[in-house]
């Protein structure tokens, strides 16, 4: 045994010392390192890089050095499987970043980018330590570089387990998914700048709280009721991704019959098409054992994305739900699911697409904020996406919507439609009004005119049988039969390989 080795290990577990590691205790708050055995498969963390220091020598910062410098690097197992993982040590200068800290996350991510691993970040941290300067800064920016470089290559996964504050938001920003922690919280600026600037009185929570992020911005993707919880989900997700671009998602046992008749969904429909219903209902009667891993469910509730399983194989679900303002498309929706395919296309994940939907959000709040360019990202997505693809038409697929949401005509691979599905320009009241203006106005009886016409527009348009004469749709299908139908087209396309023209990139409408 080396004694000197063994004094700088112990040293080094000591982090910012004995009286912070209590204060943080008598917060509730895990340390560092807590949090990664908690993270992993048990006695699997390596550690690398436990004797880094700082160079600084400014504000007598070469007198105050501690090994590690306030964060703790390395690799281990989650279920068997090899992760990357930094995770900040706020006992140890607030877990700020300085130069030689932002290394040692640059050094773990580099070797997560050259094997194809998961990179996993718990940040707890004040922010750019600010006794060094530019140094620090610099520090940030090789980090984002890092992020950039890995970003679709191996999946990425922020915990926001504390302060995360200025800059050091942005590296969470650029990764996959935000599994942020009540009481945590992330802002750009804070309550103090926020009141000399605009002289608005915020707490931490209302400005950038784990609920506001969940709720408000669509920053974070999961909500956290307390660590545990954060190390639960971050689990579950993970167990649904592949570690890089190049391996398909895990596939699993499934103990659910593939051919299973799901007869609940014949009767699942309300009795008028106007009438709203939760789609996560007709979710979970398909997917494997009803298990279904929403993202985002906090915010754009009119829309839902997730995953879930079909016969032991991760899909990503993007579904419109008519529970929430109809179902219609507008801007967070449109950003929220558009995200979220490209995550899937990425990682080799296949979509299935659940349609009901209006249409767009009209309105001169939604056109000045750029509806436009929001609808276009969702279209841009959907059609790169190169992964198998899947669209079911439960009810209403009508305008520019119908083509947005994975429609043949973007690439998608096999969309179904249940018979009572309404595929058309737009809804039957509105297009009445515009085609047969002259005739309503110029009727003895107007309303029974309206109603007349009405139901002649649905016998014509509000189907799914024109569509389907055309291939636009290639089958009507029973609902029952949706997941039989779904894992069937699965089995046939799996191997799909599409390629896109030769390019640097395209050019998507952010
Ligand atoms: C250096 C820092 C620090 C920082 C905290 N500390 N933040 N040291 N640089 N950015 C130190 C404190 O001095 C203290 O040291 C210890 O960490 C714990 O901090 P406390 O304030 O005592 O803890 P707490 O009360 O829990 O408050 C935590 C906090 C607060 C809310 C995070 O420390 C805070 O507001 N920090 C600044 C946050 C911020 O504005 N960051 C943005 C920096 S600018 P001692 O020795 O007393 O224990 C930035 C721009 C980068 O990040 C841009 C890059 C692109």
């Amino acid at each position: 045994m080396d004694f000197e080795l063994q004094r700088r290990r112990k040293e080094h577990l000591s982090g910012g010392g004995k009286e912070k590691f209590e204060g943080r205790k008598k917060k509730g708050k895990l340390n560092a390192f807590e949090r990664i055995n908690l993270i992993f498969d048990s006695g699997k963390f390596t550690e690398i890089d436990s004797f880094v220091t700082h160079e600084c020598v400014d504000f007598n910062m070469d007198k105050k050095k501690i090994l590690g410098d306030g964060v703790v690097t390395g690799y281990g197992n989650i279920d068997d499987r090899l992760m990357y993982i930094f995770s900040h040590d706020f006992t140890a200068f607030g877990g700020s970043l300085g130069l030689a800290f932002s290394r040692k996350i640059c050094k773990i991510m580099d070797l997560a980018l050259k094997q194809g691993a998961p990179i996993i970040g718990v940040n707890d941290s004040g922010g750019a330590r600010i006794q060094e300067g530019v140094e620090s800064l610099a520090g940030y920016a090789n980090i984002f570089h890092r992020n950039v470089k890995a970003s679709g290559v191996v999946p990425q996964i922020s915990l926001i387990m504390g302060p995360c504050a200025g800059g050091a938001v942005y590296s969470p920003a650029l990764t996959d998914f935000i599994i942020m922690t009540k009481g945590a919280f992330m802002f750009v600026t804070g309550p103090e700048v926020v009141k000399e600037v605009t002289n608005e009185n915020v707490t931490f929570e209302q400005l950038g709280g784990s609920v506001i992020h969940n709720e408000k911005s669509g920053v974070a993707h999961f909500l956290a009721e307390d660590e545990q919880d954060c190390f639960k989900i971050l689990r579950m997700l993970l167990s649904f991704l592949p570690s890089n671009n190049l391996e398909n998602p895990p596939k699993i046992e499934s103990n659910d019959d593939p051919y299973r008749k799901v007869s609940e969904l014949d009767s699942i429909l309300p009795s008028s098409s106007n009438i709203p219903y939760d789609m996560e209902d007709i979710i979970r009667k398909i997917v494997d054992n009803a298990f279904f891993l929403e993202i985002q469910k906090h915010w754009a509730r009119n829309i839902i994305i997730g995953f879930a399983r079909l016969d032991g194989n991760p899909i990503g679900i993007v579904a419109n739900n008519p529970d929430t303002l109809a179902g219609v498309l507008d801007i967070d929706a449109c950003d929220k699911a558009t995200r979220f395919v490209r995550f899937c296309d990425c990682f080799n994940i296949p979509i299935v697409s659940l349609v009901d939907v209006p249409g767009f959000l009209p309105g001169t709040d939604q056109e000045w904020k750029g509806i436009i360019r929001h609808g276009s990202k969702l279209l841009f997505a959907f059609s790169e996406a190169t992964v198998p693809r899947f669209t079911v038409i439960t009810r209403k697929a009508y305008g520019g919507a119908y083509c947005v949401m994975n429609s043949k005509h973007i690439g998608s691979d096999y969309n179904f439609a249940w018979p009572n599905a309404e595929i058309a320009v737009m809804g039957a009241e509105g297009a009445c009004n515009i085609i047969w203006k002259k005739e309503l106005r110029d009727s003895s009886n107007p309303d029974i005119k309206r109603s007349e016409l009405v139901e002649k527009y649905k016998i014509k348009f509000s189907n799914p049988y024109i569509a389907a004469s055309k291939g636009y749709i290639d089958e009507v299908i029973e609902p029952n039969e949706t997941r039989f139908r779904l894992i069937s087209g699965f089995n046939s396309i799996y191997r799909k390989r599409e390629d896109r023209p030769k390019r640097k990139h395209g050019n998507i409408p952010v």
